[in-house]
């Protein structure tokens, strides 16, 4: 007994010991797929039972507020303002010796998941210095259209399924491929490299590439001479998402790369924007970049990433967009596509037109998240949007399922339909939704959609989308014609499927 007893003490002094312990540097490093290490850190001044500091990731320094400590466990808060929403986050950790287990909670999707952070250095941190004053603009003038994407962009960009595993060699063998498995022919022209391809800047403050892109220049001659276009990422901030350079300071410096190198294409993403600039000043930002790619004297397609907010979509054009995000990130599962594709997009049709467009994001058909009929109900609503048609997955082995799903002419005819009305929600009963677009010749596209559990039939109105009269039915997925339609038209829809028509 006493043996045991004096066998506890110590464990009872390390413990007390590791909570007062708490201050100084704690850190937890990882390593990205492409082999680049990164880190999280947290630096605590620990005071009877509560603690301050910071946490730095992605480049940022964000304080603690409400550190306590009890025991071995501790629990703060971190309080961010998400584009103007204040968003309070907590966090739990468990001390023990020098590790201390960090909770992160599960957020935007992704599941919680715990860091084994390592006290580095005993040293208490320096106080954080004051946040510098943000840049304000004066409010925007009229960016010129720039008369490019007079239909949604169509082609492929790195992120959903590579992210910082994209590459030369990657986009030299996507843009291969392309040609080869017909999405060129199809459409699918532009090979776009997302985040990650950045280095710092030289002397002159010329962009650099890190080593997974040796030659720009040489690589958009490559993509160039198999027929394709090709585009490149950058952000209005100092940072890009992934914590990159950006393009902040640099903007017409950037666009006459971009230009040299011989690119076609820029998505220009806000992120570490809000450290520098004062939130209301995004519309102005957004055209200092759109007057930077027109002056560089290259057609450059402008996509812009500020995720639809301040009402992105009303004002996109104005800054020379040729399409904007109208949403967060996408991720491959039933619940994000359909949230985004049915509940997000369904009052934006105004905004839309040729050279302009809505994008509710890159697809993610064939990343293996969703079944064929959820991919081909991604497919059908992307198209009835008009949305730009990015594919997002690999596409140097394509397996038939996936090809006939993303090669599908008489659907994509629909997305690239020269009248460029995107659809509206003409009907929604629970689960089943019917969207509808007029088309160029006449014509509508109707989506019978079914987001429910079991097979049901969906009966779509024709007076719902102003067709009187008797028109004919094609459906777009079977390739089948349907005969003759007058009043309305019933289909069995499978769950989290769609029956794809073409009335006419
Ligand atoms: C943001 C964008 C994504 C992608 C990443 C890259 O999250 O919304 O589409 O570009 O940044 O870091």
């Amino acid at each position: 007994m006493t043996i045991r007893l004096l066998l506890l003490i110590p464990l009872l002094l390390a413990q007390s010991r590791s909570a007062a312990d708490l201050t100084g540097h704690w850190l937890y490093t990882f390593q990205t797929p492409d082999g680049q290490t990164r880190e999280m850190s947290l630096w605590l001044t620990a005071k009877a039972g509560t603690f301050t500091g910071y946490m730095s990731q992605f480049g940022n320094d964000e304080p603690i507020t409400d550190g306590q400590i009890t025991a071995d466990k501790i629990s703060f808060a971190v309080v961010r303002d998400n584009f103007g929403e204040i968003r309070r986050t907590e966090y739990t950790g468990r001390l023990n010796g020098d590790t201390l287990t960090l909770y992160m909670p599960a957020s935007n999707g992704r599941p919680g998941r715990e860091l084994a952070m390592k006290h580095v250095s005993a040293e208490a941190p320096k106080p954080l210095p004051p946040p510098a004053p943000k840049t304000s603009l004066p409010p925007a003038g009229e960016v010129q259209s720039n008369g490019l994407a007079q239909t949604p962009p169509m082609g492929w960009n790195s992120w959903n399924k590579f992210a910082s595993r994209v590459s030369d060699q990657l986009i030299r063998e996507t843009a291969d491929a392309m040609v080869r498995n017909g999405m060129k022919d199809a459409g699918y022209i532009y090979v776009n490299i997302d985040d990650t391809w950045e280095a710092g800047r030289d002397a002159n403050g010329n962009i650099q590439t890190n080593k997974k892109f040796p030659n720009m220049k040489a690589l958009a001659d490559y993509v160039h001479s198999k027929g394709l276009k090709i585009g490149l990422y950058s952000s209005p901030g100092p940072k890009t998402c992934a914590n990159f350079e950006g393009s902040f300071k640099h903007e017409e410096q950037d666009a006459k790369q971009y230009a040299a190198w011989g690119f076609d294409y820029l998505k220009y993403d806000w992120c570490s924007g809000s450290r520098v600039y004062d939130y209301h000043s995004m519309q102005a930002v957004y055209a200092k970049m759109g007057q930077a790619l027109l002056d560089s004297g290259r057609p450059i397609v402008f996509s812009l990433c500020q995720y639809g907010v301040l009402k992105g979509p009303q004002w996109g054009v104005k800054v020379g967009g040729n399409l904007w995000r109208t949403t967060g990130d996408i991720r491959d599962t039933w619940d994000s596509m359909s949230h985004i594709g049915f509940d997000l997009q369904a009052d934006l049709a105004p905004y839309a037109g040729p050279g302009h467009w809505n994008d509710p994001d890159m697809l993610e058909v064939g990343n293996g998240g969703m079944t064929d009929t959820e991919y081909r109900t991604h497919m059908s609503l992307w198209s009835l949007l008009a949305a730009p048609l990015l594919a997002g997955n690999d596409l140097r082995n394509v397996p038939p399922n996936i090809s006939e799903i993303l090669l599908n002419k008489e659907v994509i005819a629909i997305d690239q339909d020269a009248r460029g009305k995107q659809a509206t929600r003409t009907s929604k009963e629970g689960d089943l939704e019917v969207w509808a677009r007029p088309l160029s010749d006449g014509g509508h596209a109707v989506g019978l959609f079914n987001r429910g559990p079991s097979t049901t039939k969906v009966t779509a109105r024709l007076a719902d989308m102003g067709i009187t009269g008797k028109c004919k039915a094609r459906d777009l997925w079977a390739h089948a014609d349907r005969g003759e339609v007058t009043g309305t038209y019933t289909a069995e829809v499978p769950s989290h499927g769609v029956v794809l028509l073409k009335l006419k």
